[in-house]
């Protein structure tokens, strides 16, 4: 395969929409759609290719179409694989529908929006536009976090700019505000609710004292998580919203695959009663944060305070609260997920990119962005929830483990109506280092008391 060539459909392939009756392309006159002629556009005015009609493929055509001659974006072209299924209501005529990737690299599109997800062919197809002379905007967080430092040397090198606001918080503009808004500082720590198929899960365990598996299923009967649902619930997708985080605002490089990952799969419904009772809720929270030059990522199932911020998130809300050097604290708070929510972050950065290429000279370079260490020994206070067959001497043998690893003990919780053949209580830990907490559970699991393995989770302080 050449370059400039992308795998997937050929231009060969290409055909009109058969079934498409409330569009008013030309498929609907009965002439092939790859016979559009290319639109004269007043100058100044900027072409949009669209790849990825879905969720938000579909908004963005949309809202492009909706708005009018407001801005100086035009829709030129929409690509998708089998598109006859496709339908954008209130699309212009003179749009060019394709199943072709080949097609719109070859047109005269003047940015590419790749909205099809995953890393092949949207790496290929974002490499190639970048080497043709285009602009890219893409809200695909997989291919940023893995491929985000290969990318936006490309786009530099070929003076191009790469937009990806909407591959973090959907509607959210938290990468643009750590980007330009808080350039100014030195950020320590960005911390985030950043996966709202988890919110759902959590929040009707919590809500409805469903289990873990009816909270799913129900998630999914209801559209909010995939039928794998893999990526949501064990940190996957927050892992990689959480790398570029770093990278846009601690200015790290770091894989996602480096980033401590822990699944809500293990919550169950007494974990938010000892929650309550310590005055906290569940959230999966991710947390990037530099110490002692080292760097923590990490994604875990956590308590916090019903009186933070985070405990009021809920659905496909997503918050992201950094912590600056001389700023402070700085919260962004939204819809995370969405066709409309994220089509309005998509269509910003074409916005960007119409701009630039208005006037390339202003196009800037990405702030140097370097390796970091990764560390695990950060410290947070702790939860841990045991469920044991009782017999005399557990917590007396859990204490002695906690000492030879030289953690402190803070309280014991135990709540009534419970069977002595499947027991659960917590004990919550004084502030530890993960790396020490590891350890002891890695010995307390081999104690032969229990009915389920531990959780542990930390305690937002
Ligand atoms: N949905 C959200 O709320 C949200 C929020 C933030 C970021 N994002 C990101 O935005 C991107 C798009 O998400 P989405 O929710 O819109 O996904 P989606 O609904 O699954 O849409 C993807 C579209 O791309 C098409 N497609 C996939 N592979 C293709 C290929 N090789 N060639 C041509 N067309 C192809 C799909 O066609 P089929 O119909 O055949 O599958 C589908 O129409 C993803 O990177 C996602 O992570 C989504």
């Amino acid at each position: 395969m050449s370059a400039m060539h992308v795998a997937g459909i050929s231009a060969e392939q290409e055909q009109a929409p058969k079934s498409a009756p409330r569009l008013k392309r030309q498929s609907l006159s009965g002439r092939p759609l790859a016979s559009a002629a290319p639109e004269r556009i007043p100058g100044g005015q900027c072409r949009v290719a669209i790849v990825g009609l879905g969720t938000v493929g579909g908004a963005v055509a949309r809202l492009l179409s909706q708005s009018g001659a407001a801005h100086p974006l035009r829709l030129s072209h929409v690509c998708n694989r089998k598109i006859a299924r496709k339908r954008v209501d209130g699309m212009p005529s003179r749009v060019v529908w394709t199943e072709s990737l080949q097609r719109v690299l070859d047109s005269d599109a003047d940015v590419i929006v790749e909205l099809i997800g995953g890393l092949e062919p949207a790496r290929e197809l974002v490499a190639s536009a970048l080497r043709k002379g285009k602009s890219v905007v893409t809200a695909n967080k997989q291919l940023i976090a893995y491929f985000g430092s290969e990318l936006l040397a490309l786009a530099r090198d070929n003076r191009q700019y790469l937009g990806f606001g909407a591959s973090v918080a959907g509607g959210v503009p938290v990468l643009s505000a750590l980007q330009h808004g808080l350039a100014g500082d030195r950020l320590a720590e960005i911390r985030g609710i950043l996966n709202g198929t988890c919110n759902y899960i959590l929040s009707r365990i919590e809500q409805a004292g469903a289990s873990f598996a009816a909270a799913l299923a129900e998630a999914q009967n209801a559209g909010f998580a995939e039928a794998d649902p893999t990526a949501d619930i064990d940190g996957h997708d927050a892992a990689a919203k959480l790398a570029i985080l770093a990278r846009v605002g601690l200015k790290i490089a770091i894989s996602p695959d480096q980033v401590h990952r822990q699944s809500i799969r293990k919550v169950d419904v007494i974990d938010f009663e000892h929650a309550h009772e310590l005055g906290c809720t569940i959230r999966q929270l991710s947390t990037a944060q530099l110490y002692d030059g080292c760097a923590y990522l990490g994604v875990q199932p956590s308590l916090v305070p019903q009186s933070s911020p985070f405990a009021k998130v809920s659905g496909s809300q997503n918050l992201v609260v950094s912590t600056g050097e001389f700023g402070g604290e700085t919260s962004f708070g939204g819809y995370g997920a969405g066709g409309n929510p994220t089509a309005v972050a998509v269509i910003s950065d074409i916005l960007q990119a119409a701009a630039y290429r208005r006037n390339p000279d202003t196009l800037p370079d990405e702030a140097p962005v370097a390796p970091c260490e990764l560390t695990q020994d950060v410290e947070a206070p702790q939860y841990l929830r045991f469920v044991v067959r009782d017999r005399p001497g557990i917590i007396a043998a859990l204490a002695t483990v906690f000492s030879r690893h030289q953690l402190n003990l803070y309280a014991v919780l135990q709540k009534p109506g419970h069977p002595s053949s499947a027991l659960p209580f917590v004990i919550t830990l004084e502030p530890c280092a993960q790396s020490r907490l590891a350890a002891a559970l890695d010995e307390i699991g081999r104690f032969d008391f229990h009915v389920q393995q531990p959780i542990a989770m930390p305690i937002l302080a």
